[in-house]
């Protein structure tokens, strides 16, 4: 029950990794927030919490839904940043403004207007814990297209500079980078796979020879939104079955 008496906050929270957090979050006494375009259901309707509908790359919308919160439980324990959209593997010279726009919008403006209006409150409770969900593409290439590894990398940046002006005020921000999980955003690549009999190959130059699922990320989110995880701050944990770990050269593994 670390999150008994906590309010928690997690965006993209009507399917994949975000849903899975604001369960886990949920399961261990967390009020929580669950915040997407969509709507979010939790499967236990009697715990504490809220749906709210928001667009995260809308300044307005996140500070209108960030005052409700406020109204309502008085108080954000915990911040998950993990609303994302994926983009284009094209080539730079085929990626027009709009991509770039749009991508940056969600992934890295999102946090960020998430985290700006969110501080206030910690920073006046002197406590506060903020996990952003980045990616393995923000570390290397080859997990996501330029434009989506630029946001990612954006997104680890980002928590460190937000680490370090918000640690003076007991606010610890961290980041998960996740390799490949199976959730909405993935299911083409997973459906590909499986309809092409290639299903092992899934996951298969992972250092542990497998995909993630979606708990397995937010379990590591929930362990860096507790006090755990009470002297780290500014870090970002790859969760990704090794795969960072290794050059992955292909043809190197079996
Ligand atoms: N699945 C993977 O392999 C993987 C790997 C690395 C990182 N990630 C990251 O994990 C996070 C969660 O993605 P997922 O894999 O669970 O995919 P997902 O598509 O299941 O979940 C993303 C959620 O974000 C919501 N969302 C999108 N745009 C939004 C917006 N503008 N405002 C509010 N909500 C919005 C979607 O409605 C959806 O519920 C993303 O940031 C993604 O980049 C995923």
């Amino acid at each position: 029950m670390r999150f008994k008496d906590k309010v928690a906050l997690v965006t993209g929270a009507s399917g994949g990794i975000g849903q899975a957090t604001a369960y886990r979050l949920a399961s261990e006494g967390g009020c929580v927030v669950m915040v997407d375009l969509h709507d979010c259901t939790l499967p236990d309707q009697d715990r504490p919490h809220l749906a709210l509908r928001c667009d995260v790359a809308d300044e307005a919308a996140v500070m209108a839904c960030i005052h409700t919160v406020l109204d309502r439980f008085g108080k954000i324990d915990v911040l998950c940043n993990n609303a994302g959209i994926t983009c284009t593997h094209a080539p730079i010279t085929e990626i027009d403004s709009a991509d770039w726009m749009r991508v940056m919008g969600v992934n890295l403006f999102g946090t960020a207007h998430f985290i700006k209006h969110t501080a206030p409150a910690m920073i006046a409770a002197g406590h506060g814990a903020i996990v952003n969900t980045a990616s393995v593409a923000g570390i290397r290439s080859g997990a996501g297209g330029n434009v989506y590894s630029a946001s990612k990398a954006g997104v680890i940046n980002l928590t460190q500079t937000t680490a370090c002006d918000l640690g003076g005020y007991g606010i610890r921000v961290n980041a998960v980078c996740p390799g490949l999980i199976e959730t909405g955003m993935t299911q083409p690549i997973f459906d590909y796979a499986r309809s092409a009999g290639k299903e092992d190959r899934l996951g298969a130059r992972c250092e542990l020879r497998r995909y993630g699922k979606p708990e397995e990320v937010a379990a590591v989110i929930a362990f860096l939104a507790s006090n755990d995880a009470s002297y780290i701050t500014g870090q970002a944990l790859p969760v990704d079955g090794g795969n960072t770990a290794s050059l992955n050269l292909p043809g190197m593994k079996v």
